[in-house]
């Protein structure tokens, strides 16, 4: 039986008419998160709020370059709109720092771009074929870019996380804990299982092709690691001591005087936070957000353990030891609800551990999927059978590169750009993104029935 067949594509059962509904719904949800997000004074758009990003008002026009370059140019064979600003919006072109001294669309200008954009994308959606391309099978290229635009959103919402001032974005509070105490880590048994994809219509080349990866039995953390139990770490001294952090790690925590999690400070009784402009009291039973890779390496050597490899990860995730197959989510292969995870900047904050019951995967792990990204120890490398698509600009630049692989996506992340088996990237260092970790561990021979 080859890898692909026990998986599901759930597009191909649509009818041509529901899947260009369904992608121009995705591209609306896209649309007005992007909007709700830049609907901020001219001056908070314009500004860089911090060097580590662009402006919100560079991201709002990007995110409608890149719909034109591909929607409308390619898949729409349509003229261009704005030939001249190609270069601007490029962000190969242009670090991020750079961006605000560029001659960038004012406000106005953006938004009016964006909207006739998408005005030009959803006549081309209604009317091109959607099939005998690859680029427009299952409406790939909507996906693509409903993607895209999702992942600045999450970027401009790291920005606001930057953003000094008063809070401008509000959300109700994540569900409390809806399971017992839950145990401290999940046996996860060795063997072989598919990893990746060949099947799931709107993955993007760096997840695919599906293919068999063996891995030794070990443990996970049953939930992503806590603040409270962060602290202890912090408490001890764990910041101060060498033996804990690889050389680079502490090379860069000493450069950088990190002394804890971005958006910490230390108060006369405990940890505080600011988070979107409110200033609180860092949350015990809440997964711990804007860490490293290098300081979650160093947490796990404290605690004795080490963090998951990306294939362990995902086998934890998706893999099901009654049937052997590997599962779309945790949870089975439906689309995310409210319900299984916390995502698509419903609340501004990761969910207490526990508060997912219904997201946990067969073998019993909680919260893989929202809340907070979650470092592992794997670098970016390309699947066996990996080819570029639809351009090369996408993964294949970035393997072998200095990142580490983060997976599961955070509160910021939207369904429709999560999956058990998307691949996040970035350098060890970053961490103004919403990242966070879990602990995993060998399985000693006597814990191997
Ligand atoms: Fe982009």
């Amino acid at each position: 039986m080859s890898v692909e067949s026990t998986e599901t594509n759930p597009l191909r059962a649509l009818s041509p008419q529901d899947l260009r509904a369904h992608a121009a719904e995705a591209l609306t949800r896209a649309r007005e998160r992007s909007v709700a997000l830049t609907s901020v004074d001219d001056e908070d758009l314009v500004r860089q709020h911090s060097k580590l990003m662009s402006p919100l008002v560079w991201d709002l026009a990007h995110i409608g370059s890149q719909e034109e370059l591909w929607l409308v140019r390619d898949v729409g064979g349509r003229e261009a709109l704005r030939p001249d600003i190609d270069d601007i919006y490029d962000a190969f072109q242009h670090a991020r720092a750079d961006r605000p001294a560029l001659p960038l669309l004012g406000p106005e200008e953006a938004r009016k771009y964006v909207r006739e954009v998408r005005e030009k994308s959803f006549d081309i959606l209604e009317t091109v074929p959607l099939q005998g391309r690859r680029l427009t099978e299952d409406a790939f290229a909507f996906g693509m870019i409903t993607q895209h635009e999702q992942q600045h959103d999450e970027t401009m919402l790291a920005t606001h996380q930057l953003r000094k001032g008063d809070p401008v974005l509000h959300a109700p509070a994540p569900p409390s804990s809806r399971s017992g105490p839950l145990p401290a880590e999940v046996f996860v048994p060795g063997g072989a299982f598919t990893m990746g994809t060949s099947a799931e219509p709107w993955a993007l080349d760096n997840e695919r092709p599906a293919h068999e990866v063996a891995v030794e039995a070990f443990f996970i953390d049953t939930a992503p690691v806590t603040c409270g139990a962060y602290a202890e770490f912090l408490d001890s001294g764990g910041y101060e001591d060498p033996r804990w952090w690889s050389e680079r790690g502490w090379a860069y925590r000493s450069e950088h005087g990190i002394d804890a999690p971005r958006f910490w400070k230390r108060e006369q009784d405990g940890w505080w936070r600011t988070r979107f402009g409110v200033y609180e009291k860092v949350p015990a039973a809440e997964p711990v957000v804007h860490v490293s890779f290098h300081e979650a390496e160093a947490y796990a050597a404290w605690a004795g353990r080490r963090l998951p490899t990306e294939p362990e990860w995902e086998k934890a995730a998706r893999f099901d030891p009654a049937t052997g197959r590997s599962r779309r989510f945790p949870w089975g292969d439906e689309e995310p609800t409210p319900d299984h995870a916390n995502l698509g900047q419903r609340h501004l904050r990761p969910a207490e551990v526990g508060a997912y019951p219904a997201g946990v995967s067969p073998l019993g792990v909680h919260q893989l999927i929202g809340d907070v990204w979650e470092w592992t120890s794997s670098g970016f490398e390309a699947y066996p059978g990996f080819a570029a698509f639809p351009y090369k600009e996408y993964s294949e630049v970035f393997f072998g590169g200095d990142y580490r692989i983060l997976r599961g996506g955070s509160f910021g992340t939207d369904a429709a750009a999560i999956r058990g088996t998307f691949r996040n990237w970035d350098h060890p260092i970053r961490r103004q993104i919403f990242s966070g970790f879990r602990c995993a561990r060998d399985a000693r021979p006597s814990e191997v029935a």
